[in-house]
């Protein structure tokens, strides 16, 4: 996409981030990842209560094991790291609002990712396997897993998405 010089950046980037599933083997920095934890963590929260809570997986055989849990499979063991994202139910105070404030951690853990010229995926289909993943890590039952993350190097940036035109999407106005 072109880059339109009119726009603040972080539409650009809200714009221009797409899910990555392919990456190449290039490692990724510890210190970026550091640094996009620490975006997800200035997502707001209900109360400031700051539910999330994240897991960060660069361990091949566990990175393995992890994709054994979602038929996503290719896409987790392709990324450099995994970062499994729990709500801390110590920390809840209400369910709903403590789930949005995750999503929104994790929307800007992906457009930070973005920005590093990272790639990255919100993969939620291993959450039928959500108490398995939380064994495998030796997590306490109080971490429910809300996604895991996959992210490394894009090996392309061929990614397309659509969205529906905005005006389809009002249902009220006055
Ligand atoms: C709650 C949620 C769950 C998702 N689960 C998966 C998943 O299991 N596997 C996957 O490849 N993508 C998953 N995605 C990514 C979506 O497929 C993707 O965001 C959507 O197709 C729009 O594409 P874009 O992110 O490139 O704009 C998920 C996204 C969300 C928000």
């Amino acid at each position: 996409m072109e880059k339109d010089a009119a726009l603040p950046d972080v539409l650009t980037a809200i714009y221009e981030r797409r899910s990555v599933r392919h990456f190449s083997d290039a490692p990724v920095d510890r210190k970026a990842v550091t640094e996009l934890l620490r975006a997800a963590s200035w997502a707001p929260s209900g109360l400031n209560n700051q539910p999330w809570r994240f897991a960060v997986v660069w361990d091949p055989p566990l990175k393995e094991r992890l994709a054994g849990l979602t038929r996503y499979s290719a896409t987790l063991k392709g990324a450099a790291v995994l970062v499994p994202v729990f709500l801390d139910k110590e920390a809840s105070y209400d369910y709903v609002k403590d789930c949005q404030a995750v999503g929104a951690a994790i929307q800007n853990f992906l457009l930070a990712a973005h920005g590093f010229g990272l790639g990255a995926v919100w993969i939620g289909e291993i959450l039928k396997n959500k108490d398995a993943v939380r064994d495998l890590l030796g997590l306490p039952e109080r971490l429910e897993l809300m996604a895991v993350i996959a992210l490394g190097h894009p090996a392309h940036r061929k990614q397309q998405s659509h969205r529906r035109p905005v005006e389809e999407l009002i249902v009220f106005e006055r």
